[in-house]
């Protein structure tokens, strides 16, 4: 009885290789709630263009990621997962909802200012329409939930002033979505600037998910521990922002406490603590490396998965979409 579970939907941009912050923030959880769920995950490709992308590498980073999903966990027989721009559905919705979102409301989303200071000479206008078109993405599923990170807060709560607006105007036609914080998973932070988020633009502080064994290890032995005197592995965020962080990558992947961590590595120092994080990193990630090689080199699997996945997408995407022409008057076809 597909229909009586509650719906979940989240996208990620293939903008970048994968890290263990998507891993541990965010699709880790993912896997875990596909018998309870019925889940939509997709490759936000279309997103992806606003800012001007190498072809071959956005293609290739679409695919990895698909791989990388399926790697980490997620059963493409239990969860919908797709590429954005294979529902043609999402650009037809995208349209029609910018012409009931606000200039003004536009203007005021923090990741459009943020993207517009560093494409200066790129500012378009699928950037600033963005959140209409991430709008679409998530009314054509009719979630109940939308878990993502803090930073996309603000989009999903425009969403839901559509939501509102529509719905006002035409009745019933949009479920009211959820925001559902992705902070149940660890946040993971930079290894080199433990201040700022896990974020491909300081790879030397960033681990991606493919990266090789010895590349993980040296980044965790000269990752950004912190110049306090005691130099014993505590928690304590505010004066001990590095170990902190890898006190909770640790934790995240072992299950181990905070106490019990301070406790195995009593009177060790940080000299022992930084290679354990180090190793137990490696020891998660190389599986999931090893599998998405695996299914890379099988491109027909791959094919079959995003090609069940849009159609089972559309299907639902083209209801929603039907309903919409419907309501806001175009003459049927
Ligand atoms: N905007 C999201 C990001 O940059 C990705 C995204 C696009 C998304 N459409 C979505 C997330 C719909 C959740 C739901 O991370």
């Amino acid at each position: 009885m597909e229909n009586t579970k509650k719906v979940m939907l989240s996208g990620i941009q293939p903008s970048g290789d994968l890290h263990l912050g998507n891993y541990l923030g965010a699709i880790k959880n993912w896997s875990v709630r596909a018998d309870e769920y019925d889940c939509y995950y997709f490759m936000a490709d279309m997103h992806t263009i606003t800012v001007r992308q190498n072809p071959a590498d956005l293609r290739r980073r679409t695919i990895e990621q698909l791989a990388q999903y399926i790697a980490c966990g997620l059963d493409p027989e239990k969860n919908t997962l797709f590429v954005q721009s294979h529902v043609h559905q999402h650009a037809e919705l995208g349209w029609v909802l910018q012409c009931y979102t606000m200039f003004g409301e536009l203007s005021r989303m923090t990741q459009f200012k943020d993207k517009s200071k560093k494409n200066a000479d790129n500012i378009n206008g699928g950037l600033f329409a963005y959140p209409s078109l991430m709008a679409a993405d998530i009314l054509l599923y009719q979630p109940d939930y939308v878990p993502v990170g803090q930073d996309q807060k603000q989009h999903v709560e425009l969403c839901r002033n559509i939501v509102q607006r529509f719905n006002g105007i035409y009745g019933e036609v949009f479920k009211m979505p959820e925001f559902l914080s992705t902070k149940a998973g660890a946040r993971v932070m930079c290894l080199t600037q433990p201040e700022s988020k896990m974020s491909k633009s300081l790879p030397e502080g960033c681990v991606f998910l493919m990266e090789k064994p010895d590349d993980i290890r040296r980044k965790f032995k000269r990752a950004v521990t912190d110049s306090d005197t005691e130099r014993c592995v505590r928690f304590d965020a505010e004066a001990k922002p590095g170990v902190s962080n890898l006190m909770s990558i640790y934790s995240a992947i072992t299950g181990k406490s905070y106490d019990e961590i301070e406790r195995e590595f009593d009177g060790l120092g940080y000299g022992a603590f930084k290679p354990a994080v180090g190793d137990a990193v490696v020891e998660l990630l190389t599986p999931i490396r090893e599998e998405t090689e695996r299914l890379l080199k099988d491109k027909a699997y791959l094919e079959s998965v995003y090609k069940a996945g849009a159609e089972k997408a559309g299907w639902v995407a083209e209801k929603t979409l039907r309903k919409v022409y419907k309501k806001v008057g175009f003459l049927q076809r």
